[in-house]
């Protein structure tokens, strides 16, 4: 997969040249390029934003400079199959989610633009899609001071799902989210530790016990801290004593 970032602070992307993200980078499973929107800039002072029309507090980020980014980045003059994803992060967007996540780590060319200030000029968003399919999303119901954290955070999310990343794939089948639960706690030893003990169906060697024991505990903390998400979960994945609950 090829990741394009634009922003007007490359710097802030630099985690991603750690840990699993910066070895998939390096093995070659990923593909990403960070651009300094300022490098697609004309004047002397490399100007990106400008007072927003109608009034109001705040900047808004004007559209040329990002129109010639964004036309970089998808190669507007060669010929694709497919168009880009063009990822445009904002508190006005859809949900990022696991299921998201997983979609779009099918695709072939992820572009992700870091707005600052107010916003981009709406009309970067309309022309974007003649050469991407435009996405504006959103981390969650809160306001950052820009796209770099939140592109950090989809960035991670989208590339730990991609064929090589992980090196045990079965790590991500169980974990929260990946079938509409949270995930079951874990322990490690010793097993008793300051008075506390691991609970014992761990240790009985019981695979079956275990299993019913880790989905049931899926449940009850699904319910205690993300009671949503059961709205919209399928109750015929539960052990039979917690279908009705
Ligand atoms: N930019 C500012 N706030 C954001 C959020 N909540 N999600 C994604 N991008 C953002």
């Amino acid at each position: 997969m090829r990741i394009d970032v634009v922003s007007i602070f490359p710097e802030y992307l630099a985690p991603l040249e750690l840990s699993l993200i910066g070895k998939a980078r390096q093995d070659g499973l990923l593909d990403l390029h960070v651009h300094d929107l300022r490098g697609f800039t004309t004047d002397k002072h490399r100007s990106v934003d400008d007072t927003p029309y109608g009034g109001g507090a705040g900047m808004v980020m004007k559209a040329e400079p990002w129109a010639q980014a964004l036309a970089s980045v998808a190669g507007a003059d060669e010929a694709k199959a497919t168009k880009p994803v063009l990822i445009v992060p904002s508190p006005a967007g859809e949900r990022f989610t696991q299921a998201l996540a997983h979609e779009l780590a099918e695709e072939e060319q992820l572009v992700f633009a870091c707005g600052r200030y107010e916003g981009i000029d709406e009309r970067v968003i309309e022309w974007a899609a003649e050469h991407f399919t435009v996405r504006p999303m959103s981390l969650g119901d809160y306001v950052l001071n820009g796209g770099e954290v939140a592109v950090l955070a989809m960035v991670e999310a989208i590339g730990r799902l991609l064929p090589g990343v992980v090196g045990n794939p079965e790590s991500l089948v169980e974990e929260s989210h990946s079938d509409g639960l949270l995930e079951y706690p874990v322990y490690t030893k010793p097993s008793s530790w300051r008075d506390r003990e691991v609970p014992a169906v761990l240790l009985s060697g019981n695979h079956g016990k275990i299993a019913q024991w880790r989905r049931h505990q899926q449940y009850q903390r699904t319910a205690e801290r993300r009671p949503d998400l059961l709205e919209t979960f399928d109750a015929g994945k539960l052990p039979r004593a917690d279908r009705t609950a």
